[in-house]
């Protein structure tokens, strides 16, 4: 798929924008701060209806404007389609062709995009949390049930620790009601932790080759899902939701005595491993930057395998962060299949057959034209 056209009212630095896009690589050129990067936050905002800067939405409107609105026509294999997000200060409103979505979780997988930012590197370096994020996020592109049985695992989760203050401060002492919303939270447990488990297995199926071309056969990665709680990828989900029930049962007290939830999915990591060593903790900058990559691009022939066409490619500020090896690499892998867009301040220094066909465009103070 691949972004046709771009309207964008009140966003960040833009008042008003429209552009137009081939399906190929477009290159953003500009100075520090013209607003570069927030052309690649409003087309991954358009797809995912969050940004990968902030959570909080109220940033992404111009600083003296009510909304901020981001439109969008998307061909994909079958049409083109319309789409619109409007960030208000009361809240998103999403419209896919034309028709308002009542949730959100509903819009989100209509547009697919892969973002590559230099952040990214958090994505090894980084808390759990991060790579939590990560998971949900792409697991929610291709899985509008995963989205939902996300939101509703939040709430119960909110729910469960509420109760458990109760609990612990003594304004309750029903032990029914607590049983009934772990009842509720280990079976979305279960089932969140399943389908995150499988997922990784199939990012990993495409991260192998990937890194191993990248790294030009020195380095083999694997990647292990690690849950706060002792499943594994063999189990179905009624013996997943058995040992779940044995976990409740053994810290039941402390979780009472602590108020707070012990165990689930927002407590579990996911491992990176490169030649059989944790690259978090011993891998050098380079091989945890090879790692990110590896798998930023393996979600592209993941997202491609499970929808049936390629995202679209968002790489933002990390081409000129890459050696030239990596750069041709990651060029070549892209070549003609994925409509990708690459911000720099300059191009001087990447030489690479793909950049001389783009299509290029200069930023300039939220302003942005077509120069080549
Ligand atoms: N809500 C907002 N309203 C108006 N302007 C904003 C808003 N949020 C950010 N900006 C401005 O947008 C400008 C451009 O930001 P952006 O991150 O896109 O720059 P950039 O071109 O990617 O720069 P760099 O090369 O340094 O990464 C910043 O100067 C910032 O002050
Ligand atoms: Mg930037």
């Amino acid at each position: 798929m691949y972004i046709e056209q771009l309207l964008l009212k009140n966003y960040r630095n833009y008042t008003e924008l429209e552009a137009h896009f081939e399906n190929k690589v477009n290159v953003i050129l500009g100075e520090n701060a013209q607003g570069k990067t927030n052309v690649m936050e409003s087309i991954y905002v358009l797809a995912m209806a969050k940004s990968h800067r902030t959570s909080n939405d109220k940033e992404l409107i111009s600083w003296d404007k009510e909304y901020a609105k981001i439109e969008g026509r998307i061909k994909k294999n079958h049409g083109s389609v319309p789409l619109q997000l409007i960030i208000s200060k009361k809240g998103k409103k999403a419209k896919f062709n034309h028709i308002e979505q009542q949730k959100l979780s509903q819009y989100v997988g209509n547009m697919n995009v892969v973002m590559f930012a230099p952040e990214d590197l958090n994505l090894v370096k980084g808390s759990p949390q991060v790579r939590r994020r990560f998971i949900d996020m792409e697991i929610g592109q291709v899985s509008p049930i995963y989205l939902h049985d996300m939101g509703r695992f939040q709430k119960i989760l909110q729910q469960r620790n509420h109760y458990l203050k109760l609990l612990q401060t003594k304004k309750q002492t029903d032990m029914t009601m607590l049983d009934i919303l772990t009842e509720q939270f280990m079976t979305l447990a279960s089932k969140i932790v399943h389908k995150r488990f499988g997922f990784i297995q199939l990012l990993e199926k495409w991260a192998i080759p990937i890194h191993e071309g990248i790294s030009r056969g020195l380095e083999t990665l694997k990647l292990e899902y690690k849950p706060s709680v002792d499943v594994s990828e063999h189990l179905d989900l009624s013996k997943m939701l058995e040992v779940y029930e044995q976990k409740y049962f053994k810290v039941k007290n402390k979780e009472i005595e602590r108020g707070i939830t012990l165990f689930g999915p927002h407590r579990d990591d996911l491992l990176f491993i490169v030649n059989d060593r944790d690259v978090q903790t011993f891998g050098s900058q380079g091989q945890q930057r090879t790692t990110a990559l590896s798998v930023k691009l393996a979600e592209i022939e993941l997202i491609r395998s499970e929808i049936g066409e390629y995202p679209i490619l968002l790489l933002d500020d990390v081409l000129s962060e890459l050696d030239d090896y990596r750069q041709s690499h990651l060029l070549n892998t892209i070549q003609g299949k994925v409509q990708t867009f690459v911000t720099t301040t300059s191009v001087d220094g990447i030489d690479h057959q793909t950049l001389k066909e783009a299509a290029a465009f200069k930023v300039e103070a939220g302003k942005m034209n077509r120069i080549q």
